[in-house]
């Protein structure tokens, strides 16, 4: 069984997704711990609706980013975390947690990279004129959404789409793909190589 650790900031519907694929026995996995640097998060609410231990640990309660990513490194250990994963956390990882867990931190980002990396891909996507968008679930690096790719998944953009209405069909495939993405980490079906993952 491989234990999780979800890292949040906001709503965590893609937590959800994850905790649900969990306990449908769907993912060889479980959530161990969510830390969440808003204490407003209402992912926090998911992770106690479903007994998970839930942390708040703000980055401004720190006096840098190495402090802050090694009580969340702290934190992981704890419960013996195998593989974290980024579901709407809105902050850069750094050296040290990219460190301790090589090759063990995924994202998911609602664009399909490398197009629209950082903040508001949704409006990204709306301004540049694409007809094609999606998701992406990759591994996570020193660079900001330029991992290497495991699923993606495109949603096509309407006429009338707004950041909102595009969003929340985007939203939609994420909690298809993020379990996915999950299922094939937990039975050990991915390999890396360079830029891209092997599914076996
Ligand atoms: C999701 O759309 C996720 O892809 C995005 O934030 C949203 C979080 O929703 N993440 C990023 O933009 C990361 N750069 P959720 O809190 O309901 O899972």
């Amino acid at each position: 069984m491989l234990n999780l650790g979800v890292l949040i900031s906001g709503k965590g519907s893609n937590l959800q997704a994850i905790i649900d694929a969990c306990e449908r026995e769907k993912i060889p996995a479980r959530v161990a711990v969510v830390i969440s640097n808003n204490p407003e998060s209402y992912g926090l609410e998911r992770a106690k609706n479903h007994k998970i231990p839930a942390v708040i640990l703000n980055s401004k309660d720190f006096s840098n980013k190495n402090t802050y990513e090694l009580e969340i490194v702290k934190n992981l250990k704890q419960y013996d975390v195998g593989l974290v994963c980024l579901a709407g956390y809105m902050r850069i990882v750094g050296t040290v947690l990219l460190e301790h867990y090589p090759s063990k931190i995924v994202n998911i980002h609602p664009s399909l990279l490398p197009s629209f990396p950082g903040l508001h891909a949704q409006k990204q996507a709306l301004d540049h004129g694409v007809t094609v968008t999606g998701c992406t679930v990759h591994f996570v690096n020193e660079g900001c959404d330029t991992g290497p790719i495991i699923i993606q998944s495109a949603v096509p953009v309407k006429e009338k789409d707004t950041e909102e209405t595009l969003s929340e069909r985007i939203l939609q495939q994420e909690h298809h793909i993020y379990p996915l993405a999950i299922e094939f980490i937990a039975k050990g079906k991915l390999k890396i190589e360079g830029r891209r993952v092997k599914i076996a």
